[in-house]
């Protein structure tokens, strides 16, 4: 399956607010349902787009990417007091086992969906912390989003999750997004 990074010369596009006719601020927020002391990781946060949203629920946002440019993106906009930002690739994340109390991703976990990546999830979430991928699905049209052979399933979310020690508490494919909540046992 290809895999790909996507380009900081279309950045533009992640600021589209059409973007919540497939993952709203309101959906995003009851899956991930934290309190104001949280730390929540935002993994792929681009030019923070939905970490904005939810930083007002919560305690401290790390928006981790993988492209500095990103970061600068997000940094011209504007970055909320209680957002840091981490340059770093979700399979090898630079914090301290269980420091995390949730963690997010939005159309982003084609980018890192390894057996690695969901390890090391595992390892900085303390048990009970929620993750939530909220991505295309490789089952949808294909219409908008990446190219349906660049996407994965719930399945592959639910299996790759599972294996590294997280417990599925809720699961929906929808037309083009699936949408995956697991809980660190
Ligand atoms: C499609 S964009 C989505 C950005 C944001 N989640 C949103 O919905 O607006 C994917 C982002 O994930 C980042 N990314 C890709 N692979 C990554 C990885 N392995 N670790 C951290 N960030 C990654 C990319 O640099 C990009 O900014």
């Amino acid at each position: 399956m290809a895999k790909h990074t996507f380009p900081v010369d279309r950045a533009d596009a992640l600021e589209d607010q059409t973007r919540y006719v497939h993952c709203s601020r309101e959906e995003l927020l009851d899956a991930l349902a934290v309190g104001r002391e949280a730390t929540v990781l935002d993994l792929g946060s681009g030019t923070g787009f939905y970490t904005d949203d939810v930083a007002p629920s919560a305690g401290q946002v790390v928006g981790v990417d993988v492209q500095q440019a990103m970061h600068e993106r997000y940094r011209r906009k504007g970055v909320p007091p209680n957002v840091s930002l981490l340059t770093a690739p979700v399979h090898s994340l630079p914090l301290a086992e269980g420091a995390v109390d949730a963690a997010f991703s939005t159309m982003t976990y084609h980018e890192f969906a390894t057996p690695a990546a969901a390890a090391e999830l595992a390892r900085v979430c303390r048990s009970g912390a929620r993750v939530v991928s909220v991505d295309w699905t490789s089952e949808g049209a294909g219409g908008s989003g990446p190219p349906t052979d660049e996407r994965y399933n719930l399945a592959h979310a639910v299996e790759t999750f599972e294996a590294a020690g997280f417990r599925t508490v809720r699961a929906a494919t929808r037309r083009e997004t699936f949408v995956h909540v697991c809980c660190k046992i």
